[in-house]
């Protein structure tokens, strides 16, 4: 989504160059019409080629812009995802993860620009099979893993995860770098649960999928995007679900 669309006037490939240059330094160049002369312009503005990415990365949204017609260009400088079409490809471990749900959680984490440090504590709701719980132990995080089944055999390598079998939902708000939910739910029922975290003060950076059954209920999602320092994004990995991301951090500290 590009929020701020404006549009640009240019005489030649050089003149786009120069004038996108004095708006900002780097651009992500969403390649539609006219894609060779586009190409051209953007040769020396993009920093970087969309492949595979390898996760731990910061993702930042740059400014987008793409060509209108040969004299034209429309961009944004406010856009919601890190690449121009949005799509985000990781490089993936098909070894030992137990399902790919994991790439939703890295998404998540290179859009915000934050994951998980080495020793920080996570609680990890929804947790089996355990792919989210592999991602975060590889961080070298501590993590709490939460679920009524349990977690895939490939974990039981990891002396940082420590499973607990029960519901969710029964887990009080207890000190931790982070609160992250997969869980299968009514959203309005984590929305109770989170505000309840919130409020405790006990974690300020909580990162949560929000599923739905059926045509998703957008005043769900309104009030998840309320909640103070929050987003609500579908990210390039979520199926029928969007994902909450908030982080407390930045201004509290
Ligand atoms: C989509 S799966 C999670 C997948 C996980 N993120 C992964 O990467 O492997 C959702 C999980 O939520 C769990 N779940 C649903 N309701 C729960 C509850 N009230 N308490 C604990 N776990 C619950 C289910 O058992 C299921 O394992």
């Amino acid at each position: 989504m590009w929020r701020d669309i404006q549009l640009l006037e240019f005489k030649s490939i050089t003149d786009a160059k120069k004038k996108l240059k004095t708006i900002s330094k780097r651009w992500n160049y969403f390649g539609d019409k006219l894609n060779r002369r586009g190409a051209l312009i953007a040769e020396g503005l993009t920093s970087k080629k969309w492949g595979s990415i390898e996760f731990p990365t910061s993702l930042p949204a740059l400014p987008a812009f793409t060509l209108l017609d040969t004299g034209r260009l429309a961009y944004s400088l406010k856009v919601q995802r890190p690449t121009s079409s949005g799509e985000i490809s990781f490089k993936e471990n098909k070894k030992i993860p137990p399902s790919r749900a994991y790439l939703k959680l890295w998404e998540a984490f290179s859009i915000l620009g934050k994951w998980p440090q080495a020793g920080e504590s996570v609680i990890e709701l929804g947790a089996s099979p355990g792919s989210w719980s592999w991602a975060l132990a590889e961080l070298g995080a501590t993590v709490l893993s939460v679920d009524r089944s349990p977690l895939h055999e490939n974990l039981s390598r990891y002396p940082n995860i420590r499973f607990q079998k029960g519901d969710a939902f029964s887990l009080e708000p207890q000190k931790s770098d982070w609160l992250v939910s997969d869980v299968i739910c009514f959203p309005g029922k984590l929305l109770e649960y989170v505000t309840h975290w919130l409020a405790s003060g006990q974690c300020q950076k909580f990162i949560c999928t929000l599923k739905f059954t059926g045509t998703p209920d957008p005043a769900i999602v309104d009030r998840f995007r309320r909640l103070p320092h929050s987003r609500v994004l579908h990210l390039f990995h979520n199926k029928n679900e969007v994902t909450w991301i908030c982080d407390a951090s930045v201004v509290s500290r």
